[in-house]
């Protein structure tokens, strides 16, 4: 589940035999294929959590789908955290989400399934890309006004922001299927750099790649 649509149909036509157009709705595009003799199916998500929440809910319960991989962009929170590195999120904590709802007071912690993580984990490592493995941020807002929250992530070793990631996980669990989300560095809050477009799509292959192998390893 890439956020952008337009992903979704580059990285079907790019990575899947036989693609195959299955939703044109409200312009998320989402293709049907195979790969390696899986059948696979690359739907967009939209960008922040109330959209995710979406296609994430109508592919478990409609489609009856068992792994939902995330791969999108995020913004480094750390310094060791360079652009074009890839993140592979272990646990995304969030101020607010869909679910906010349901857990009211309490803190429930994001997690991804274990044995998609260590898939992704040994797709990346034999790729020429630095790997980090551990907690991101799934934000609400891009445009964020509150620095301050960002400072509080950055200074318990969270790795990056995004915007997607925790209600994945958390409708993962709740449905009993396997969830991860592998991101690239876009963009770094500490430095202020941002990957140029046309390095965009190369890094964005390697994440396409990366999650095919752990979804069917
Ligand atoms: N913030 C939130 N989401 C993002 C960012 C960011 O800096 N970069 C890529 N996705």
């Amino acid at each position: 589940m890439p956020g952008d649509p337009l992903r979704a149909e580059w990285a079907a036509q790019t990575f899947l035999d036989d693609a195959v157009c299955v939703n044109r709705v409200r312009g998320m595009l989402g293709y049907t294929g195979t790969w390696k003799g899986n059948r696979v199916t690359i739907q967009g998500s939209g960008m922040g959590m109330p959209s995710l929440s979406i296609y994430a809910n109508e592919l478990i319960r409609d489609y009856g789908a068992k792994t939902l991989i995330r791969i999108g962009s995020c913004g480094g929170m750390q310094d060791a955290v360079k652009i074009r590195d890839i993140i592979v999120a272990m646990t995304a904590s969030t101020l607010s989400t869909p679910s906010r709802g349901i857990f009211r007071e309490l803190n429930y912690a994001p997690c991804a399934d274990f044995g998609l993580l260590e898939a992704a984990v040994s797709a990346a490592r034999k790729r020429d890309a630095g790997v980090h493995v551990g907690g991101i941020y799934s934000s609400d807002i891009f445009y964020d006004e509150r620095p301050d929250l960002n400072e509080q992530m950055m200074r318990h070793g969270i790795l990056g922001v995004e915007m997607e990631a925790a209600e994945l996980y958390t409708l993962a669990s709740r449905h009993g299927i396997r969830a991860l989300a592998v991101l690239t560095v876009s963009d770094h809050l500490l430095t202020h750099e941002a990957l140029p477009s046309e390095d965009r799509e190369r890094s964005f292959g390697d994440m396409v790649e990366i999650a095919l192998e752990a979804a069917f390893a």
